[in-house]
């Protein structure tokens, strides 16, 4: 089973919803993953994904309300296979925290969707057309990474 671990700023809105658009897309296709967020920043640490999130996740069938932010651990990238990062300071930051031995492949999570965007826009400071347009990025994101994943085990 693979393990998948998103990463945004907050861990409050794209990466908990990643979290839940990858778990339901998965569980649709019969694919077994372990599944987990976390962020860059501590300033939401123990926080519940943000609520305009949760309302629009929710609209379409996601139920986040049970994610908890936490940062990003050294010893993610160790029980990790993939670390997906949300935007290009994300992937960067990323790369800058990794160990050199580390295990877990470091990507752009939009690099696995069929459009040519490759980076989810933050909402947090927007409305909530924003996150509408984060969910329709993910839920792209997701289909492309699950086919990625069925091709490379075919
Ligand atoms: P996220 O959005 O990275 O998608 O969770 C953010 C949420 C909060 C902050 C930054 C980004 N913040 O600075 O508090």
């Amino acid at each position: 089973m693979k393990r998948i671990l998103f990463v945004c700023l907050g861990n409050i809105c794209r990466s908990p919803a990643a979290e839940g658009v990858m778990r339901a897309k998965a569980r649709e296709r019969g694919v077994d993953l372990y599944i987990e967020s976390a962020g860059t920043g501590a300033w939401h640490v123990g926080d519940p994904p943000d609520e305009r999130m949760m309302k629009s996740a929710a609209r379409r069938g996601y139920d986040l309300s049970h994610q908890r932010a936490r940062k990003v651990a050294p010893a993610d990238f160790y029980e990790f296979d993939f670390m997906l990062a949300m935007d290009l300071a994300n992937h960067t930051d990323l790369l800058e925290l990794a160990p050199p031995n580390r295990e877990c492949d470091i990507r752009l999570f939009l690099d696995f969707a069929a459009g040519d965007i490759r980076e989810t826009p933050d909402p947090y400071y927007g409305g909530v057309q924003g996150f509408e347009d984060v969910l329709d990025l993910i839920e792209e994101g997701a289909e492309g990474f699950l086919d990625y994943l069925e091709d490379e085990s075919a």
